[in-house]
């Protein structure tokens, strides 16, 4: 793991293996762990940088509101501040992925591919957005401790809090661990995003969709009228998973995710 100054804070990063750059981008309220078995896999034939996000994980936390233009030009800074000039690849899940149509957006010149896991496209609702408001008040109250058993239910299949307690229990960390600031500043941020449905026309490179079989904060039809949606783009079911897929059945997701990265190879 490395630092990396940016735009006056501090970003933690992973930065592994050679070759064509992926960028790894996690979900809310996460950070770069939720990626462990994508690095491992991933890393053999890539190299793979996964920071990170402002206010998660080891990085600096910002308060107030921080909004999904600005985690992308995070991420665009900590490319240059590598000296990552070729496209990369950009791999984002849920709040990663509303990153990604906001970096597509600002930095088109830098992405080669996108994969979008467990992810939308279209803004919140009211009260989806009224409920983020409350959430980012009561985090900052009372501390991370209500949210993983407020998520968890939506987060993961009911076979994965059946059978792999380990990763289960490595989330719930994670998520205690987390600054109520940087949660807060997340959520106030995702509330306010805009509707990238009318850019996906636009988008012109070629996208992965995943989706856990099971999601259902981005279920697999919404995924998949984002596949239709997109000039280029493959859409992909994975069983036995619900919203974070990657960690769920990671096997399955590190092969359509090797054979989209070999495709580009070609
Ligand atoms: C995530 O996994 O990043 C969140 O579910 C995103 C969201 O709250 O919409």
């Amino acid at each position: 793991m490395t630092k990396l100054s940016v735009d006056n804070i501090q970003l933690e990063v992973l930065d592994e293996g050679q070759g064509d750059p992926v960028l790894l981008v996690h979900g809310f309220p996460l950070d770069h762990t939720m990626w462990r078995f994508q690095v491992d896999a991933l890393s053999t034939r890539h190299r793979v940088i996964a920071p990170d996000l402002r206010g998660f994980g080891h990085s600096d936390v910002t308060s107030g509101t921080v909004t999904m233009a600005r985690f992308a030009d995070d991420l665009a800074a900590v490319l240059d501040s590598l000296q990552i000039q070729s496209a990369v690849t950009y791999c984002g899940l849920s709040m990663g992925g509303y990153v990604g149509w906001e970096f597509f957006r600002r930095h088109r010149h830098r992405l080669s591919r996108m994969i979008m896991c467990d992810t939308r496209a279209v803004g919140d609702t009211q009260q989806v957005s009224r409920g983020r408001l409350l959430m980012a008040a009561r985090v900052c109250e009372q501390g991370p401790g209500f949210i993983p058993d407020a998520m968890f239910p939506k987060l993961f299949a009911e076979e994965t809090l059946a059978y792999q307690p380990g990763i289960v229990a490595a989330t719930r960390s994670t998520i205690l661990a987390t600054s109520a600031e940087g949660i807060a500043a997340a959520q106030r941020g995702m509330a306010g995003r805009s509707d990238a449905t009318p850019m996906l026309a636009s988008v012109d490179v070629p996208v992965l969709l995943i989706a856990g079989a099971h999601d259902v904060i981005s279920p697999p039809a919404e995924m998949q009228d984002i596949a239709d949606a997109l000039p280029v783009a493959t859409f992909v079911s994975v069983d036995r998973s619900s919203h974070l897929s990657p960690l769920e059945n990671p096997d399955a997701v590190n092969e359509v995710m090797l054979r989209f990265l070999e495709a580009g190879r070609e």
